[in-house]
């Protein structure tokens, strides 16, 4: 039997249920707070993610799923949804009319990380970007907008981590203080470490491996480091976040795994989660645009991973579950006539109705109406057929009504109001 490719995964009724109702939620809030849906499709040149995620990114470097097109130009599939939505917005010169932009997207990311519990090859993200707006308040509001889209959706144990990733002025000084440190202790650092360390010193800060983690207490903060227009945007972003009274731990080792990041950046992480604790994480990108042609125009923006979403909501699939409305049990071959114009009638009319196609017992048609959960079922035989009513029963209640086969749209239409 052939199986799902490792670390893809089914989404099955059951589940679905959830996360319909999460996205439902997800898009109410986002549109709310004048965000406008924007579709991107799932490949792209590889180029794009390359030059906007970093080339020096364990995303770049190990993890995207990459293949020449039949004409040998590489092409991904996407690892992420900014690089897109930011091609996007220079692509249709959508910053012309107004530079201040909002866009959601919704849909699946592709990262051959190592697959464990809440990490997959293919995963979906709910993403939003706020594009020309300098002011730290549009991180605010991002992070306010997470949390309580999490606190309605049940979440335990919530904690926004934010930093301050500085700017091209104030950066370079603290990444050259950060490599004069790595160099001290070169020595307790792990392979992929030492790499990172002539490359791309930041990455060491939210190493995994105990070793380094334990190496690093001493590194220098970045937020020692940081020029004093990126000093008084982090006030701004703390400031706010009290006055909402959003709680907050600064966490000075909060890098993030992409490069194209600038002043703050946030993960909200649940401890419910176990290792992979991030259920969203953020932050501005105010050079990003300019990098991929555009002009200069400063964005901010998070991603929700959906499937850890799901996994940590309090909410359950079963309470959205919807069962039929009504189940025709239908007796003898013309009866199964008159009960498929039904169905397919009331199905047309808003009324979630099945049957049987198998002429079965009356008792076996029941049955698997009790298993549905239909709550009501509808029964025709021969008699009834002749009257021209069938029969109404409440499960519930076990009432039974006879209704004539005119009225059946509209009694059920009463009924299930
Ligand atoms: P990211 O931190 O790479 O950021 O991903 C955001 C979220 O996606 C993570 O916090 C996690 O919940 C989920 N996620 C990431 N990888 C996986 C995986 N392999 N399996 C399951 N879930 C995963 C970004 O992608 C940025 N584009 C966010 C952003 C938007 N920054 C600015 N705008």
């Amino acid at each position: 039997m052939i199986q799902l490719i490792r670390g893809f995964r089914d989404i099955l009724p059951g589940e679905v249920e959830l996360w319909l109702e999460i996205e439902r939620i997800a898009r109410e809030l986002l549109e709310n707070f004048g965000f406008k849906e924007i579709r991107i499709p799932i490949m792209e040149k590889t180029e794009l993610f390359a030059r906007s995620i970093g080339e020096d990114t364990d995303i770049v470097e190990k993890e995207m799923y990459t293949f020449p097109d039949r004409k040998g130009d590489l092409i991904t599939l996407r690892p992420e949804a900014t690089a897109s939505v930011v091609r996007a917005y220079i692509q249709h010169r959508l910053f012309a009319k107004d530079p201040v932009q909002k866009f959601y997207t919704i849909g699946p990311m592709f990262r051959r990380e190592r697959p464990q519990k809440g990490r997959y090859r293919q995963f979906y993200q709910i993403n939003a970007e706020i594009f020309g707006i300098e002011s730290g308040l549009a991180d605010v509001q991002l992070i306010f907008l997470l949390v309580n889209l999490f606190t309605r959706l049940k979440v335990a144990d919530l904690e926004a981590h934010i930093n301050s990733l500085g700017c091209p002025k104030c950066r370079p000084n603290f990444k050259a203080a950060l490599q004069k440190f790595l160099m001290s202790i070169s020595d307790q650092l792990c392979s992929d470490c030492i790499r990172r360390r002539d490359r791309n010193p930041l990455r060491v800060l939210d190493c995994k491996v105990p070793t380094c983690r334990e190496a690093m207490t001493e590194a220098p903060s970045i937020l020692e480091y940081l020029c004093s227009e990126c000093r008084r945007d982090f006030e701004v972003v703390k400031n706010s976040l009290q006055k909402l009274k959003i709680p907050y731990v600064v966490d000075k080792r909060l890098v993030r795994g992409l490069d194209y990041y600038t002043r703050a950046t946030f993960e909200i992480q649940t401890r419910s989660l176990g290792a992979q604790n991030a259920i969203a994480g953020g932050g501005r990108y105010d050079g990003l645009v300019k990098e991929l042609g555009g002009p200069e125009i400063p964005a901010t923006g998070f991603a929700i991973g959906f499937d850890r979403l799901a996994e940590v909501s309090g909410l359950k699939a079963s309470e959205f579950y919807q069962k039929p409305h009504v189940f025709v049990a239908a007796l003898g071959k013309k009866s199964g006539s008159f009960a498929f114009e039904w169905i397919c009638d009331l199905g047309l009319k808003g009324i979630r109705a099945d049957m049987d196609f198998s002429e079965k017992s009356l008792k076996a048609q029941m049955k698997r109406a009790d298993r549905l959960g239909a709550s009501y079922v509808l029964m025709v035989g021969e008699n009834e057929l002749e009257q021209g009513t069938a029969i109404l029963r409440n499960m519930q209640t076990k009432e039974q009504v006879s209704i004539p086969f005119d009225d059946i749209v509209k009694k059920l239409k009463e009924a299930v109001r």
